[in-house]
């Protein structure tokens, strides 16, 4: 069994010889080979460039047993294309140079054409899909209505999302309006990396943690179902990565996604009991692959043992980080990750 059908097996929820394992940011700042194409190249140029957005993506391929390949792109390509101005300074994560507060900031973002602004993304996963010729799965993402309104309101990154939160409080219509046009492109462009060739999509809510069960009810979950109902016009599983959402499970019993990845501090055996039909993933700490190598081995080796514990044991799961690899990661302890799951045949 390769890669590609281990990962196309689980998702189907159906019996694997172990658990499928891929990276969030598998092809980041930690990878030398990442390093020196961005010394050379920016990083939107690497995104619009297929055989540069193929090259980073097949750099953890070609040095782990990982079983699925994600697309070299960023969540921040719709508000990027939307006219937002998106750039990632040195240390300071993304800044706009727009914020998004009002009925008139809304009507100056550029709706015409949206695909064609955003045809390099397809065009990678094409790119990528014929590099890996069926060897590896793959997945297309885009970012969550509610995240990207964050970013988009709060006009760069934030630990609060005060602005965002502000603006749901003021003009809750305004609020939606906002997060349904996210869910539109984020609809059309799930779909057009399916098509092109990804085997699923991920949705990252990165931020959705920040809200409450009631707020997630009101605002990101309607969006979602919204998006997720015409991805699902492809036939292809949706999964939505969500940062300290514990709180949350009960709320994702009402949204139609396939699968949910797991944060560090959410337990695979909670999340089961909640979602018993869906497709799990996650959720080893990534600040744990900065452990002695010995210590990486034994949690990915006491998260391996918990899949199997879960009712159905590990059915219809996948292996996963809580959170994205940490710039700075040990390239060894990412390899000591793939080969303790890779080892954990039945
Ligand atoms: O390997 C992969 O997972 C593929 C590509 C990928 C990137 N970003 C590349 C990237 C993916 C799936 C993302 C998702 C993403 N981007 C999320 C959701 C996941 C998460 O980490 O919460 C979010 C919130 C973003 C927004 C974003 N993009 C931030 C906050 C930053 C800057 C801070 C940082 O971590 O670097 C980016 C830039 C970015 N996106 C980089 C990469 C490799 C670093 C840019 C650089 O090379 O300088």
């Amino acid at each position: 069994m390769n890669g590609r059908q281990r990962f196309l097996t689980a998702l189907a929820r159906q019996p694997v010889d172990r658990p499928p394992v891929w990276l969030m940011r598998q092809a980041g700042r930690y990878l030398p080979g990442y390093r020196a194409t961005r010394a050379e190249h920016g990083f939107w140029e690497v995104c619009h460039t297929p055989e540069l957005s193929t090259k980073v993506a097949l750099e953890p391929l070609k040095r782990f047993a990982l079983d699925a390949a994600i697309v070299f792109s960023d969540i921040l390509v719709i508000p990027e294309a939307l006219g937002a101005g998106v750039s990632f300074e040195k240390g300071e994560g993304p800044v706009f140079t727009t914020t998004l507060r009002s009925r008139e900031d809304l009507a100056r973002w550029n709706t015409n054409n949206l695909m064609d602004r955003l045809q390099f993304l397809p065009n990678a996963v094409r790119h990528l899909a014929a590099a890996l010729d069926g060897s590896h799965g793959i997945l297309g993402f885009a970012g969550a209505p509610f995240t990207l309104f964050a970013y988009s309101v709060q006009g760069g990154g934030s630990d609060d999302f005060r602005h965002a939160k502000a603006l749901m409080a003021t003009d809750p219509q305004l609020a939606r309006d906002v997060m349904n046009l996210f869910a539109d492109a984020i609809a059309e462009l799930c779909l057009a990396e399916l098509s092109a060739g990804a085997d699923a999509v991920q949705l990252f809510d990165t931020w959705g943690g920040l809200l409450t069960r009631e707020e997630y009810r009101a605002f990101a979950a309607p969006a979602l179902n919204r998006a997720i109902a015409k991805i699902h016009s492809s036939g292809k599983p949706v999964i939505l990565f969500i940062k300290g959402g514990m709180h949350l499970l009960e709320v994702f019993k009402d949204i139609d996604l396939d699968g949910l990845s797991l944060d560090w501090r959410m337990s695979f055996a909670e999340a089961r009991a909640a979602l018993p039909t869906k497709i799990l993933q996650g959720q080893l700490d990534p600040v744990t692959l900065f452990a002695p190598e010995a210590f990486v081995r034994e949690k990915t080796r006491a998260l391996l043992r918990d899949l199997d514990a879960l009712p159905g044991g590990s059915t219809g799961c996948i292996v996963n980080l809580g959170h994205g690899i940490l710039p700075g990661t040990p390239e060894a302890n990412v390899g000591a990750l793939c080969e303790e799951v890779a080892a954990h045949v039945r």
